[in-house]
């Protein structure tokens, strides 16, 4: 009773705020996902105004000249919040990768990857929670290669002490924030004394100076690789740089459900862009079986994060709502076939709106 007469108050508030967002669908399965995300996130109640733009090969397909159209990421910039699907990279050659391109445009610097485990998606550990930060502007993923002579190609890994401090300030911050109570930090400095060693100093420098109340720690991340998968509940805030991070969270999904269970944010200054950490999964795009649980989830932080920042009820209230309407689906067995379920995209999604309260 109390919750209705608070959600009815809520509602006739916030009715005058609508938020902006720009809705990237992406390509393969990107569709398909997006469009369950949205049609839950409308289902809610959440006061979200879409703009959809493309990129990527969707983008192509729709006539623009490249793959990062200049009205995509003007949106952005307009809106300072988007809600993403996953680009197709080609592999080996052809265009540069969209994500990596629009996260150093916009100055995107900071990714969050919560990984947790959920009731309804048995896995090998029971209660993992932990979150991965991770690095997104430079290390190797500035692909800066030469081929030196023939059959001898290098690749620059790049750090800078700016980009190092920032990701370090953001991540205690972040844990902080979500009273987190240790920071582990994942390097290889032992072989890459430069780049992991500045990485590593800027580190325990902004730990120093931040005076949080966590822990920190530094571990070797071929050592850490092993710990995480012999006892994940050892770790609770893992920091990176680029490279690490973005294998470090697909290992991290795999303790937790997969790829259809793992969700993102990239954070800049001023702008946001959610988004899952799977990829346009071309080998099951088009056949509506999908899991849009990363997406949504994604949505979901999406939805907390303009809550926080705008101070927005019916925004949190919907995020919430969302939450249990899930888990309630999972716990049913109303579940995609990656999770051992038989729904589609679109059922799941429905059930899920089913289930909101
Ligand atoms: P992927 O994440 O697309 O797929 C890996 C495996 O997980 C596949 O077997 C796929 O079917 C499965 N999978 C992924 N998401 C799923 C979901 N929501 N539900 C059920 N199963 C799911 O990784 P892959 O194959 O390495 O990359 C495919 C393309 O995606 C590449 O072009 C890659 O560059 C791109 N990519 C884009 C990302 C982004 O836009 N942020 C992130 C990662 C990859």
């Amino acid at each position: 009773m109390a919750v209705a007469k608070n959600r009815c108050k809520i509602t006739t508030i916030d009715q005058l705020m609508t938020h902006k967002v720009v809705l990237i669908p992406g390509d393969g399965i990107g569709p398909e996902v997006a469009e369950a995300t949205q049609r839950i996130i409308d289902a809610a109640g959440a006061n979200i105004e879409w703009t959809e733009r493309h990129a990527g090969v969707a983008a192509l397909e729709r006539g623009a000249d490249n793959v990062l159209p200049d009205d995509t990421t003007h949106a952005i910039l307009e809106h300072g919040i988007a809600l993403k699907g996953p680009c197709t990279t080609p592999i080996g050659g052809g265009f540069s990768s969209i994500n990596v391109a629009l996260r150093k445009k916009l100055n995107l610097y900071g990714a969050v990857r919560p990984v947790r485990s959920m009731d309804g998606v048995p896995t090998r550990y029971d209660d993992v929670d932990l979150i991965v930060v991770r690095e997104n502007t430079e290390g190797l993923y500035s692909g800066i290669e030469n081929v030196i002579s023939k059959g001898v190609v290098t690749s620059l890994k790049v750090a800078t002490e700016d980009a190092c401090r920032r990701i370090s300030k953001f991540a205690f911050k972040f844990a902080s924030d979500q009273r987190r109570k240790k920071v582990t930090v994942f390097h290889k400095a032992n072989i890459m004394k430069l780049s992991d060693g500045l990485f590593l100093d800027c580190a325990r420098d902004e730990h120093k100076k931040g005076g949080f109340d966590l822990e920190y720690e530094e571990v070797i991340i071929d050592a850490g690789c092993m710990r995480i998968v012999q006892d994940p509940k050892y770790f609770d805030v893992i920091l990176c740089e680029n490279l690490y991070g973005d294998v470090i969270s697909d290992l991290c999904a795999g303790l937790v459900g997969g790829l259809g269970v793992t969700p993102g944010a990239n954070f800049g200054e001023t702008n946001a862009v959610f988004e899952a950490v799977h990829g346009s999964a071309p080998d099951i795009a088009g056949q509506n079986i999908a899991n849009p649980l990363a997406l949504l989830m994604s949505g979901v932080m999406m939805l907390r994060h303009i809550a926080r920042t705008r101070d927005d009820a019916t925004c949190k209230d919907a995020a919430n709502r969302i939450r249990d309407a899930y888990n309630a689906s999972l716990i049913a067995g109303e579940k995609t076939r990656d999770l051992g379920g038989s729904l589609g995209t679109s059922e799941f999604a429905d059930a899920v709106i089913k289930r909101l309260k």
